[in-house]
């Protein structure tokens, strides 16, 4: 059984993918969203608990307005797509960030599923559309302020006071298109997240990449700040020996 529990997942390099074949970069969302559903399978499939997509970040916003209302139009027509196949897998939907300014039929219908999905006992399905990592940490300490005046915030208190705190920390963070940035996406969360950036532009991410990449950092060792084990302690000291790899500081392992 994979120690991954929850992958966070920024879907990057539509526009690029797009541009490389002449079309606009409109064509590079459309064509991603079609992903998207095969990622919430596979992620389904490998006994996932949580899946968090990053759609749409606040600083999208300032996309021309023709790309941001499509990438509005491509979660409404996924949502109506995919409606009846999340309830049939008993995955538990929500839409995490500030979307009061969408328009207003795609908020309902973001509603609807969520109410709908709301006791399913599956995969915890979430779209970070119109996130921000620091405002939901901001957020959620203003919250926990207004509930409980005068009194210090610990980091459990924080955790649970997040947009969606049952999905929980993040134990891997993939981002596609090769760039090697974090971009704003669940700053709390991805403290102790492995990161794994693909060189695939999200239209071109398949189902097998992606649970291979599971599998690839199922077997890294995570330490969570502690040092390495001793079998992996030793068999990085042979590993050393043969002057194969890592970095032995007395009797701690860097690797
Ligand atoms: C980043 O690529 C991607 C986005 C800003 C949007 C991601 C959206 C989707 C994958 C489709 C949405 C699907 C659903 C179901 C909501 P980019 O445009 O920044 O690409 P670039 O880096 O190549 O320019």
């Amino acid at each position: 059984m994979s120690n991954i529990k929850h992958v966070a997942v920024i879907m990057d390099g539509n526009g690029r993918w797009a541009k490389r074949r002449f079309r606009p970069r409109v064509w590079g969302h459309v064509r991603g969203s079609s992903v998207v559903s095969d990622i919430v399978k596979a992620a389904d499939d490998v006994g996932l608990k949580s899946l968090t997509l990053y759609a749409f970040s606040t600083e999208n916003w300032s996309r021309p307005a023709e790309e941001v209302s499509t990438l509005f139009t491509i979660l409404k027509k996924f949502l109506l797509k995919e409606k009846a196949k999340i309830l049939a897998n008993n995955i538990k939907f929500k839409v995490i960030g500030q979307i009061q300014n969408l328009p207003q039929a795609t908020v309902s219908l973001i509603r609807d599923v969520e109410a709908l999905t709301e006791n399913a006992t599956g995969l915890y399905l979430t779209f970070a559309f119109s996130y921000g990592g620091r405002a939901e940490i901001l957020s959620s300490i203003n919250h926990f302020i207004e509930k409980n005046p005068g009194q210090q915030i610990t980091e459990k208190d924080l955790s649970a006071a997040l947009y969606r705190p049952e999905s929980g920390d993040v134990d891997l963070l993939i981002r596609t298109g090769g760039e090697q940035r974090i971009s704003n996406f669940l700053l709390w969360q991805i403290a102790y997240a492995e990161l794994y950036f693909s060189p695939t532009k999200w239209p071109d991410f398949t189902a097998t990449e992606f649970k291979k990449i599971i599998d690839d950092v199922s077997i890294r060792e995570r330490r969570f700040g502690n040092v390495c084990s001793q079998v992996g302690l030793e068999e990085a000291t042979r590993q050393a020996a043969s002057g194969k790899t890592t970095y032995l500081q007395g009797n701690t392992l860097n690797v």
